[in-house]
């Protein structure tokens, strides 16, 4: 039976039980405390508490879900983090009985799964709540014989809440050839942000069913990668890599890890820095990760995105009418992790040299060029090399203090990332004041600075609008120092020699709220704090600034500069916008 096929019929059984059939709603949840839509009942959580459910009582649906828990287990053969959800709820109206009973009618009358290869778990009881005996009693009634089912404790058989708080409840799943199919929840408790369980006026169900897996089931596969959901995806892989066992589990990340980001972008997330598009950025830079590993080709994620779109099209709206822009938004992060990738990977092959990755390298690693250090130990891993983590850390953190000490941290909780791109973006805004200054004159100084993943903001003294000429004069002046390949040196100093020596330090007003890549700015009282000695960042005889870095090590690393806008920010005070091509 198709997945197609299972996912009509699902619906159609419980809109014949007198449940109404509720679409799916995006993979962006309305309810604040979660990041993105894990499970099907998440869309009717305030149902179960006092809120009238404008559906009736009881309802269905296939939710698509985005889950990043389970993120180190894909690759086995039923773990994944986008899945489609078959769900049936109801809001104080039918319990346990009928939920159960309907489950088994589904599992074994409908579908006519083995009765034989199936284990039935259920809640045992704890301190807080009691044993589920009402659930083996009727599991019992329906003819399961009592060696089937299993008491387990609160890790397996207790689900819930989703985010800070919600409902909960014990569960009872089913379980075939070893696969956990379906998860039924009673929610019968409040779980506030103490942890303290309150019994719910109304109690509540809500069922969960991974079609993959069901589908992995009902056709017989040996994983859901086997399954008519993965089939041609994993197909357009083979074509490249051939199936051995050793790629096997590479090739499933990667399939596993297009899906979600093809139907993450056609909910509207775009690669960033930061929450929702943090983790789309990871999951792409992890598949491309792995298909360098597979020897991929370099457009390899369109190809196989063409074939979540193939799938999935004719169920869900909004994949057909992106695809377009799925696709260039693949592409465009494909293109810029290449580059990233291919400097990073230059410098590890340098670290690895020396043997095993002390924690400034791997700090320098993801400082720099953005390689979370789940990507560093993957490659240390490769060339049995082993990392230290601790030192990592310690680096990590000696670095938030130093940041610290500017006031300004770059990993302060705000939620901005230091990557590849934003220290490109750094590295640009000293060739951009250094240009400044030979074209505008001396006066010109540093009055603030913001860098986000996709342009940097420079504020600076100068008294009047630039015009036009000035403009493109400045640009082109930072592109030809670009073109040069210079190098970009560190160097400790003195401060007061460094000062003597022509080093810039910050303007007296630096008022930039914000600069994550910036950690001794944005600070008007940053003068006071200024260490005795400090590091000083050179750009051959062109650039010579005062600051913590982090910069890149070539100016060609950084492609193309563009100037975007020029305005007044202030009394005497213009500020630049500008990117990175
Ligand atoms: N909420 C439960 C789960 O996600 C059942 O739907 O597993």
């Amino acid at each position: 039976m198709t997945s197609r096929k299972l996912r009509e019929q699902f619906l159609k059984f419980f809109e014949k039980k007198r449940h109404k059939i509720v679409p799916p709603i995006s993979l962006i949840p309305t309810d604040p405390s979660v990041l993105f839509t894990t499970a099907g009942m998440q869309q009717f959580k305030p149902y179960y508490l006092v809120e009238k459910s404008p559906y009736g009582q009881n309802v269905c649906s296939c939710q698509k879900c985005f889950r990043t828990s389970d993120i180190e287990e894909v690759g086995d053969e039923s773990h994944l983090t986008f899945l489609e959800m078959l769900g049936n709820f109801s809001f104080g109206g039918y319990f346990k009985k009928e939920a159960i009973s309907w489950a088994y009618e589904f599992i074994f009358k409908e579908l006519k799964l083995p009765l034989k290869e199936t284990i039935f778990t259920v809640f045992e009881g704890d301190k807080d709540v009691p044993e589920d005996e009402e659930s083996v009693e009727i599991w019992k009634e329906l003819g399961v014989h009592k060696n089937k089912i299993k008491k387990c404790g609160r890790a397996d058989n207790f689900w819930g809440p989703t985010g800070q708080e919600g409902p909960c409840g014990p569960t009872t799943e089913i379980h075939i050839k070893g696969i956990e199919v379906w998860n039924l929840v009673f929610n019968e408790y409040y779980q506030d942000k103490n942890k303290q369980l309150t019994p719910l006026v109304q109690k509540g169900v809500d069922t969960g069913m991974g079609l993959e897996r069901l589908a992995m089931i009902v056709q017989n596969k040996s994983s859901v990668f086997e399954t008519d959901l993965f089939e041609s995806i994993i197909g357009e892989l083979q074509k490249y890599t051939g199936r051995t066992p050793a790629n096997l589990k590479g090739g499933r990340i990667i399939a596993d890890h297009v899906k979600s980001a093809v139907f993450l972008i056609s909910d509207g997330i775009l690669p960033s820095n930061v929450e929702k598009g943090y983790v789309l950025r990871r999951i792409l830079r992890r598949a491309i990760r792995y298909g360098k590993l597979l020897n991929l080709p370099a457009n390899f994620l369109i190809l196989l995105a063409q074939k979540v779109i193939e799938i999935y099209k004719n169920v869900y709206p909004e994949i057909k009418s992106k695809e377009e822009e799925i696709l260039t938004v693949i592409q465009q992060e494909e293109e810029k992790f290449e580059r990233t990738l291919h400097e990073g990977l230059k410098q590890f092959e340098n670290i690895s040299k020396k043997g095993n990755i002390s924690g400034v390298d791997a700090f320098h690693l993801y400082d720099t060029y953005g390689f979370p250090l789940e990507l560093t130990i993957e490659l240390a891993k490769e060339r049995n090399l082993n990392i230290d983590q601790k030192g990592f850390e310690e680096a990590f953190k000696k670095h938030q203090e130093i940041s610290r000490a500017g006031v300004e941290s770059k990993f302060g909780g705000v939620g901005k990332e230091v990557t590849y791109e934003t220290t490109k973006l750094h590295t640009a805004t000293h060739l951009l004041q250094a240009a400044l200054r030979k074209i505008l004159g001396e006066h010109v100084k540093q009055m603030g600075s913001d860098i986000t993943s996709q342009r940097l903001r420079f504020d600076f003294s100068h008294h009047q609008k630039m015009t036009e000429n000035e403009i493109k004069k400045v640009q082109s002046l930072v592109n030809q120092k670009i073109k040069e390949d210079l190098e970009v040196k560190k160097e400790e100093m003195n401060y007061k020699a460094a000062i003597k020596s022509g080093a810039l330090a910050l303007g007296k007003e630096d008022k930039s709220s914000f600069s994550p890549s910036f950690p001794f700015r944005g600070n008007s009282v940053f003068k006071e704090k200024y260490p005795e000695i400090v590091t000083v960042f050179l750009i051959e005889d062109f650039s010579k600034e005062i600051c913590a870095g982090p910069h890149i090590k070539r100016t060609s690393e950084l492609g193309l500069f563009k100037i975007i806008k020029e305005e007044s920010s202030g009394a005497g005070v213009r500020r630049i916008q500008a990117i990175l091509e």
